[in-house]
């Protein structure tokens, strides 16, 4: 593909005002105008949307005005196939949590993903498998890709799975994750994906909630030329999960391990036995597609279900407008397949829409720091979406690794699950995009199923470090925290909350809907609540301030404080915890946890232990939830500052572990001030 003319690429249109997620005043940041490749010259193909931002935002109004429902019938009516149409668009509501969309209508999500594109295009590449080894890449067309659908779908028909059952599935980053996921929905099974990172511990907890009788994984995993003991993880898990009947066990590594008789069989030898064909199951539009454990501000992960025909048509547009992804466009998310990210954007929103889609199994530091630029050039692919903590991590590595790569290829990089940064927007635009490819920093959640605020390519102007605009059919409001009240115009912020129900909204917290009314519905009645700040610039740009509850952001990993507090409290002499997210360079927030030992315990008994102590409790967090939760700090201190009724006051733990406690303000809410101190040392040492 030829390279448009070479422009500057941090060529500023205008100035803005605006503040950083963080709420520091920043002076001012450029506009970027829409980058030459993104309006269909030189070779590229001409964007979805015609006449700039201002016919984005003709379409945008009519998608969330009182005929907006019909935007997205046409939208459900021109991009999937319905197996029975509908007649209602959407029925019910916020208020009642009942929102329903396409109520009559019937499909099925596989048969969308794969059948339609298979008969047309059979040797098309569904998937490239880009595997943790450098040259041992393998594409799956979607012909073969539903095959081994249907195969897998046959052996849980044989294993009893009908229509409604969960089932487990705990893989690492191969494409048979995406046949796994689509084998469930051709029989109308509902999936429930865990993060392969997640300990055993935190799949007991998970599989036990959803009550499956069926998991899904494999012998072992491989990433970054590690081993990983993906079996040995679920036999742990499962001496707890007496629901389980049966495990199929994909073969990644085929090293040997334990196989359970009558319990444990392999997905190579149960498959050929199989029929190749299996007839989907028509699925009514409403019925759940998926669980996916989530944290929230308690403890307890909530399992957040998605209806079928709602959440592929969010998916599916998404993929199209906000990547502008055209037919024989190669687009490559690097999220884990484990998360809401490798969901919408590896699996079903790419697949639906019939184009290639990547599994990457490795890191971008493997072998080297220029894995992702090898990968993006040899494989020509056109969009490429990833987190701010790997764009920073290859920030630091350095330009030579990227520089030497032609790139050229890349219309559309994005960016999620954190707000980026404006260095690391800068860096990303720079040697990544090199100017000519669109910036699409999306924000979204796990509730929301597809992106909700982002820009689009070939109409917006971005600005580093803003998401910019709704997409269509969303319609957010920036809302006074306390009293509820919309802020209207420029230069405001408070909290994001949502008007309008949208297709790929989450239907419910599986088995609890009380908590899903109390999470999003209820705090600001008759809207949906993200639970994140956010700033409205006065050009209209939003700009997301990370979250207002207690949930961190490691990594673009979403945990909750209370997960990890519970983590360390059920570690042996342990009296108290507290944990707080501090702002972190390398992976966004680190979590950082404040520990009170029992007088009684072996370590109050022997300080000169504490080293040993602090491995120890990391251990235990990792062993709870997983590695990517471990604590980046443990400070080991007598006490806690709190208030006279007992409440731990954590924002004056927030500012000391972040260095700021000479910021700490007014003091005399804790009951004892000495207690400061003592913690401004234990960090201070520490
Ligand atoms: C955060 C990940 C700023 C946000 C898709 C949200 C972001 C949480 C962005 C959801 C972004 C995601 N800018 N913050 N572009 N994208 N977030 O459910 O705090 O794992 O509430 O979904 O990530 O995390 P989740």
């Amino acid at each position: 593909m030829p390279d448009a003319p070479k422009q500057p690429s941090s060529a500023p249109e205008a100035d803005n005002p605006h503040r950083t997620f963080d709420g520091q005043e920043e002076g001012h940041v450029p506009t970027f105008p829409v980058p030459e490749r993104n309006l269909g010259k030189d070779g590229y193909p001409a964007p979805f949307v015609q006449g700039g931002l201002d016919g984005w935002k003709e379409e945008w109004k009519k998608s969330v005005g009182d005929q907006g429902d019909e935007w997205w019938r046409k939208a459900a009516e021109d991009n999937l196939y319905w197996h029975r149409p509908f007649t209602t668009v959407r029925a019910g509501g916020f208020e009642n949590g009942d929102t329903q969309w396409f109520p009559e209508g019937g499909l099925n999500v596989s048969y969308n993903c794969l059948d339609r594109h298979a008969y047309a295009n059979p040797d098309k590449t569904a998937i490239i498998y880009e595997a943790d080894e450098p040259g041992q890449a393998r594409e799956i067309s979607y012909a073969e890709l539903l095959r081994e659908t249907c195969r897998i779908a046959n052996v849980l028909k044989g294993w009893g799975v009908k229509k409604g059952d969960t089932v487990s599935i705990y893989l690492p980053m191969t494409w048979h994750a995406a046949a796994a996921f689509l084998a469930c929905a051709r029989i109308g099974a509902i999936h429930s994906t865990v993060f392969a990172g997640f300990s055993a511990e935190s799949l007991r907890d998970r599989v036990q909630d959803c009550e499956c009788r069926v998991l899904i994984t494999s012998d072992e995993g491989k990433r970054g030329g590690k081993t990983i003991a993906t079996k040995a993880i679920v036999d742990s898990a499962l001496k707890e999960c007496p629901l389980v009947e049966k495990v199929l066990v994909l073969q990644r590594t085929g090293n040997e391990v334990p196989m359970e008789k009558g319990r444990d069989f392999w997905w190579h030898e149960e498959a050929p036995k199989v029929p190749s064909y299996c007839a989907p199951e028509i699925m009514n539009s409403e019925d759940p597609l998926f669980i996916l454990y989530t944290s929230g501000s308690t403890g307890k992960p909530k399992g957040v279900v998605h209806a079928s025909g709602g959440y592929i048509l969010g998916a599916l547009m998404t993929v199209k407008y906000v990547f502008d992804v055209h037919p024989e466009d190669r687009f490559a998310c690097m999220a884990d397949v484990g998360w809401i990210t490798g969901h919408t954007y590896i699996v079903y929103g790419p697949l639906a829409l019939g184009v290639t889609t990547t599994f990457f199994e490795s890191t971008p530091v493997y072998p080297n720091a220029g894995r992702y630029w090898d990968f993006v050039d040899e494989h020509k692919i056109t969009q490429f979406y990833t987190a701010p903590t790997a764009i920073r991590l290859l920030r630091r590595l350095g330009e030579e690794h990227v520089k030497t790569h032609n790139l050229s290829t890349l219309r559309v990089i994005g960016s999620v699950g954190e707000p980026i940064n404006p260095e690391a927007w800068h860096w990303y635009n720079d040697n990544v995009g090199r100017g000519k490819a669109t910036i699409v920093d999306t924000y979204w959640m796990t509730e929301t199923g597809s992106i909700h605020v982002t820009p689009i390519p070939g109409v917006t102007p971005t600005k580093p470090g803003s998401a910019t605009f709704p997409f269509f059919g969303v319609d957010v409001e920036i809302l006074d925290p306390n009293t509820g009240a919309v802020l209207e115009g420029g230069d405001v912020e408070g909290v994001l909350a949502c008007k309008k129900p949208w297709p790929s909204l989450a239907r419910t917290v599986y088995k609890d809907h009380a908590r899903y009314l109390d999470t999003y519905m209820k705090p600001y009645p008759g809207y949906f609540f993200y639970g994140d700040a956010a700033a409205r610039d006065n050009d209209g740009y939003i700009w997301i301030k990370g979250r207002v509850d207690d949930v961190i952001n490691v990594s673009g990993h979403r945990m909750s404080t209370a997960e990890v507090e519970s983590a360390l409290l059920m570690f042996s002499g342990v009296a108290e915890n507290a944990v707080v997210g501090t702002a972190d360079d390398l992976t966004g927030q680190a979590v950082h946890a404040f520990v009170c030992m029992k007088e009684e315990s072996d370590y109050s008994k022997a300080p000169e232990k504490e080293a040993e102590l602090k491995k120890a409790l990391g251990i235990q967090v990792r062993k709870v939830i997983g590695p990517f939760a471990a604590p980046k700090k443990i400070y080991i201190v007598r006490d806690l500052p709190k208030t006279r009724s007992g409440k731990i006051v954590r924002r004056a733990l927030r500012k000391i572990a972040s260095g700021e406690g000479d910021q700490l303000g007014d003091l005399s809410t804790i009951s004892d001030p000495s207690i400061v101190e003592h913690i401004m040392e234990a960090v201070k040492k520490a």
